[in-house]
């Protein structure tokens, strides 16, 4: 135990919470990009007020030419501390902008040099769980196996337990071997780090975590992992020949287990969230006639202290969008 100092995820919150508010202004519209346009606006400029030296090193955007906090961008004022950042001003900018659940705004800050740079493969295998299975599961064993071994960790049976994966053809696998052990399937439409981060919250409908999704998003699932103490493991997945020739190029083992130590090396990590629209861990924005309501989650790897915070905005003395 030491002394608490400065917790930078009290001030990153702001960012997300901005970010959440803007992007939720667009909720239905049908516009992937004004949401993600908004949204990163509204972080880039509360995430420069910070005190710090931040690189970029997850951004998000490439992937569909979003608008983004691109890979390299520095933020903040001072000269340290010098900090790597992940970001997703919005992850499920497609529900928000169809007016559908599960988007939240997250930022991840780790230590500089510290992030896994999944250079340009945009995929990443994943298996996720929380806290009390997180020794339980081996990337390299089938799912059965998998699910097995995290019945067992949650002492129940394997029919009870509820694996959260993205709803894409390319599942289609995943799914009927799943249902050949008669394990549960929440499918997700979009969203796989709120679905993976869900498994640490008891209650929340998800166990695990499970299928292909994005690698900037598995970085971050992997801070937040840190700090609640749950697991991720991932491997690169490549879309085709092309990106797994450039994977061998770019120096990266296609068959390698990226555990939570290659995601994120430090063990100085801070996470923060916010609600976009509403979902299993996290309430969407409200617009009140009390103010701009929000709901967020702030966490630190050092201390392990997860705080959930609830913000009443007023839209007469604050103006995000500016
Ligand atoms: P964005 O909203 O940030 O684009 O990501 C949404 C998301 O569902 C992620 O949570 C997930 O990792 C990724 O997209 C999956 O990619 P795809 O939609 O191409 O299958």
């Amino acid at each position: 135990m030491s002394a608490p100092n400065r917790n930078l995820a009290l001030e990153m919150v702001r960012a997300t919470e901005a970010a959440a508010i803007s992007a939720a202004r667009c909720m239905g519209r049908g516009n992937k990009n004004e949401v993600d346009g908004a949204a990163v606006n509204a972080m880039r400029r509360v995430l420069n007020t910070v005190q710090m030296k931040g690189v970029v090193v997850i951004g998000e955007g490439e992937k569909d030419e979003a608008p983004m906090l691109f890979n390299g961008e520095q933020l903040g004022w001072a000269e340290d501390p010098m900090l790597d950042i992940a970001v997703d001003p919005v992850d499920g900018t497609r529900p928000t902008a169809e007016g559908k659940p599960n988007a939240i705004s997250v930022v991840a800050f780790a230590d500089r040099g510290s992030m896994f740079n999944p250079k340009h493969i945009f995929y990443m295998s994943k298996i996720a769980v929380g806290p009390q299975a997180a020794h339980a599961i081996n990337i390299e064993a089938s799912p059965s196996d998998n699910v097995r071994a995290v019945a067992r960790a949650l002492r129940k049976a394997t029919q009870d337990v509820t694996v959260a994966v993205l709803d894409r053809p390319r599942h289609a696998e995943l799914i009927k071997e799943l249902r050949s052990i008669e394990a549960r399937i929440l499918l997700v439409a979009d969203g796989d780090v709120a679905a993976a981060l869900a498994t640490c919250k008891q209650g929340s409908g998800a166990d695990m975590m499970m299928g292909v999704g994005g690698s900037p998003e598995a970085v971050i699932t992997a801070c937040a992992m840190k700090c609640m103490g749950g697991n991720l493991q991932c491997k690169l997945w490549p879309r085709n020949d092309e990106e797994a020739t450039k994977c061998k190029e770019a120096g990266l083992d296609l068959d390698r287990v990226l555990y939570l130590n290659d995601l994120v090396k430090s063990e100085n990590v801070f996470f923060a969230a916010t609600g976009v629209t509403d979902g299993t861990w996290l309430n969407g924005v409200r617009y009140t006639s009390d103010g701009i309501l929000t709901d967020s989650v702030v966490m630190r790897s050092k201390s392990g202290t997860v705080r959930y915070i609830k913000a009443v905005h007023n839209p007469f003395k604050v103006n995000y969008n500016e």
